[in-house]
């Protein structure tokens, strides 16, 4: 099976950028990753990347004037490397909807909750607040509106009678590093077979 460039966007710790290193490491394991890009200098997923061999490239927004000319940008850096998946992994910066057409169906992002609920930033802080039982994360395809697209996969989290937003946070975590590396595979398996 062919293994598919992938490209994976950060803006800052990588530790879902870790997780996909790792995976994409085994054997058999459909997808590669080829460029690692940030949108902050100090991003430490730049050196998990450098770390791993991997192509790093850092677009900073405060280069550009609007989003446009900076997705434009992004845009042809992923092209240029020939990338044929983008994962989002901590990326937090909004992209245009003419940018996410041209990704649909190959644009991917891990989320911290279980969509369609607790969209948006903070989300363990809300869950809690709320006095929810459980929680999760979710991988789902990019689409031009923030936090939805179709699910690929979620993992369900139970809330501890205890918990701060912090030791959810951390539990939510590594169920986010299991999924994101299982999502990828199923999305590049599904685009091999396609092809
Ligand atoms: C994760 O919680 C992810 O769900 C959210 O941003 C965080 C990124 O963490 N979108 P990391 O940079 O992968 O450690």
């Amino acid at each position: 099976m062919k293994k598919l460039k992938t490209a994976v966007l950060i803006s800052g710790s990588g530790t879902n950028l870790q997780a996909l290193l790792d995976a994409c490491r085994r054997p058999g394991f459909p997808a590669e990753i080829t460029l690692v890009i940030s949108n902050r200098a100090d991003a430490y997923g730049l050196t998990r990347a450098a770390n791993a061999g991997v192509a790093t490239q850092l677009i900073s927004h405060k280069d550009y004037p609007d989003r446009e000319t900076f997705d434009s940008a992004l845009y042809d850096a992923l092209v240029a490397s020939g990338v044929e998946i983008v994962c989002l992994a901590g990326f937090m910066r909004l992209l245009t909807a003419g940018f996410v057409a041209k990704w649909q169906g190959r644009m991917i992002n891990i989320h911290p909750s279980l969509l369609p609920a607790y969209k948006g930033l903070n989300t363990h802080r809300r869950v809690l607040e709320a006095g929810e039982k459980e929680t999760g994360c979710t991988v789902h395809f990019v689409t031009a509106e923030m936090d939805d697209g179709e699910v690929i996969l979620q993992a369900h989290v139970p809330i501890l009678p205890d918990d701060s937003e912090q030791t959810l946070a951390a539990r939510v975590l590594e169920q986010e590093h299991k999924i994101y590396p299982q999502a990828l595979k199923i999305v590049a398996e599904r685009l091999n077979s396609a092809n």
